[in-house]
């Protein structure tokens, strides 16, 4: 019963909380009256004080971000804002307090490992992480492929449909399950919405530790070695929501360093840092395209970028942003000065060129025009410097604002011509081909998928649409059809899961389409833009729906199904449910299957469960 309270209380903030996806948050954003974003409230209603320099006392927008939602929810109900709080519903009250927290209300204390019933009995020593079966960050290996082969796995195509949900853990508080499992040595480490993130023991679901970051962490987690750091050997390391990156003790959860990759106060990590050869490599997005279109807000002055720490204490190596410094443009019809360039938010986690020393990431659209030539593009960059080493843009003049109403000018503000919202949500993949070649392949919102040549500076290989086309008078994800959170390559194929249903299977070398299987139930509709995760002869893709599917990669039939939409007995016993699933796919290590389930872009299915399969 508390919770059914708890889920219907917080509808309204899941969707502010949930309005950080490339893509799929902002077909949302754009949505019907009464559903205004907590950035769009914050700065209608707040910002005429908070970020007013007439206004000294008013603590900035980055200081009240660094409050607890109880804090803020506090202010505006019994506290030094209550005047401004009674001109809100309790709905806008609680919204704003989770948005500007970027977690939910009620996440300070209820998620702590010691209170939980779980607990693992001993914390034997960690065995090396690089060498047993792993599933280690977003993509499994450097070169993103998010294929696991037959030893890692540990399961083959014929035992995939023997798969049997062995435990479930449940998230405390929990609204928003986007991030993928990350096992390595035996263990899971799990990040949350709430900002717990904790480390699990994959046979049993027992809990080693819990630690309470400063906000949200999706995307996934990275282990790897660390050095002088006393008896520590390994750590765990990703960022928040507020741009905080962690560097833990993989063993015991205690904080070994924390530092800031972004000062603008509306940036985000979210998606994973990727960790190489003692150093982690973080990719910073923002929030300001949705709604920036308000007259009141100085639009735009977000970046994204990419940024280097030494794993073993922090220290920053470099930070590259997307595109250069933004600089006063022009006044708007209200008078507030407007800046550009802005945008290139990095929604995905780096790819590793361990021959060139380069890494590779998508960037998202501009928010300002003319657009940045390395907006919705793959970027190069020296691994060691961070140096740009080319670009490769997949669509151009791509200026968008959430709020600018998809072709007619809603603001000033308003790129004169809003793009398409291609941005690229997915991490480059770097394979290497039967004959030696290799290639890097990207992926667009509206299908098209991209071969480029690492060995030639991003030259284009082949493109091909992977999508089938979009319906007629199709609009929103719909519209566009295509690949978000991307794809898993074997040595023959790509797999892409299709934000209209479905997915399709591309060849490496040439991108000949193989085949195409739809995945909505019939009359039904279904988002499969999540990641696809593969294992020899087996590609897994999740949706909106709330079903993981596992389709043969020889043909593309279903040779398994689970539907993750319901409720679940949990080994914390914390009541939790499946939902919907978005951005993130399965990780599959020595005979297991985990996913975790309820990351609602659109509509109601949000949940906060971890699910773990196995044959017996
Ligand atoms: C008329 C100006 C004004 C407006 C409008 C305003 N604030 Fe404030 N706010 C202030 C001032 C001044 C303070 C510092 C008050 C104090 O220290 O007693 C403050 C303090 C706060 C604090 C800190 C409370 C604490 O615990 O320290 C929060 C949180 C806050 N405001 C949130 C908001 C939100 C959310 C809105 C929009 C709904 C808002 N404010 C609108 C002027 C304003």
């Amino acid at each position: 019963m508390r919770r059914i309270l708890h889920v219907a209380a917080l509808l309204t903030v899941a969707s502010a909380v949930h309005a950080q996806a490339p893509a799929q948050g902002k077909g949302k954003q754009g949505g019907s009256a009464g559903t205004e974003s907590g950035w769009a409230a914050f700065q209608t209603r707040c910002m005429g004080c908070h970020g007013n320099a007439a206004v000294p006392a008013a603590p900035s927008p980055e200081q009240i971000r660094q409050m607890s939602p109880e804090r803020i929810y506090a202010a505006l109900t019994t506290g030094s804002m209550k005047t401004q709080g009674d001109a809100l519903s309790e709905d806008q009250r609680r919204m704003l307090a989770t948005f500007m927290s970027a977690r939910p209300l009620g996440s300070l204390n209820e998620g702590a490992a010691q209170s939980m019933p779980n607990r693992c009995p001993s914390n034997p020593a960690m065995t090396d992480p690089s060498s047993g079966p792993s599933w280690n960050g977003w993509g499994v290996d450097t070169g993103n492929t998010r294929f696991q082969p037959a030893k890692g796995a540990g399961l083959t195509a014929a035992q995939v449909p023997n798969l049997k949900l062995k435990w479930a853990f449940g998230v405390p508080t929990g609204l928003s399950q986007y991030n993928q499992p990350t096992i390595v040595s035996g263990r899971v480490f799990l990040g949350t919405d709430t900002g717990y993130v904790y480390s699990l023991d994959a046979k049993t679901g027992c809990v080693y530790w819990s630690f309470q970051t400063k906000a949200a962490v999706r995307g996934a987690l990275s282990v790897g070695a660390v050095k002088g750091k006393g008896s520590t050997k390994y750590g765990v390391f990703f960022g928040d929501f507020r741009t905080f990156v962690y560097g833990l003790d993989a063993q015991t959860g205690q904080q070994l360093w924390s530092t800031k990759a972004d000062d603008h106060f509306i940036a985000r990590i979210t998606a994973a840092p990727i960790f190489h050869e003692g150093k982690v490599y973080v990719p910073v997005s923002s929030s300001e395209e949705f709604q920036a279109g308000n007259l009141d807000y100085p639009c735009c002055t977000s970046r994204g970028s990419v940024v280097a720490f030494d794993a073993s204490n922090g220290e920053r190596l470099w930070k590259t942003y997307v595109m250069d410094d933004p600089k006063p443009v022009r006044k708007n019809s209200k008078g507030v000065q407007l800046y550009a360039p802005a945008g290139g938010s990095v929604w995905n986690s780096p790819t590793i060129d361990t021959k060139l020393n380069a890494i590779y990431f998508g960037t998202g659209d501009a928010e300002t025009e003319p657009a940045a030539k390395t907006s919705d593009a793959v970027m190069a960059l020296d691994l060691k410097t961070g140096k740009e080493l080319w670009h490769y843009q997949i669509q151009e003049n791509d200026a968008f604002l959430g709020g600018c109403g998809g072709g007619v000018n809603k603001s000033d503000n308003c790129p004169t011509m809003p793009g398409p919202d291609l941005d690229i949500g997915n991490s480059p993949i770097l394979k290497t081909l039967p004959d030696g070649k290799r290639v890097v392949l990207t992926a667009g919102k509206d299908g098209r998928v991209f071969a480029l040549d690492p060995d030639k500076k991003g030259a284009l290989l082949w493109m091909t649409n992977a999508a089938p086309p979009p319906p007629p008078g199709a609009t929103g994800f719909a519209r566009l059809g295509g690949i978000v959170w991307g794809g898993a390559a074997d040595d023959r194929n790509v797999y892409y899961g299709l934000s209209s249903g479905g997915m399709s299977a591309l060849k490496l070398t040439t991108g000949e389409k193989i085949w195409y299987t739809p995945l909505a139930k019939e009359g039904t509709r279904v988002n499969n833009a999540a990641a696809v995760s593969a294992i020899p002869g087996v590609a897994f893709v999740a949706g909106s729906d709330g079903v993981l599917h596992a389709l043969s990669t020889a043909d593309g039939k279903v040779i398994w199904e689970y539907n993750t939409a319901r409720d679940f007995d949990t080994v914390n016993k914390v009541p939790a449910k499946g939902g919907a699933i978005n951005s993130i796919g399965p990780t599959i290590v020595n005979g297991m299957l985990f996913i975790g389930s309820g990351y609602a872009v659109s509509g109601s299915n949000f949940g906060n469960v971890l699910l773990a399969f196995s044959l017996e």
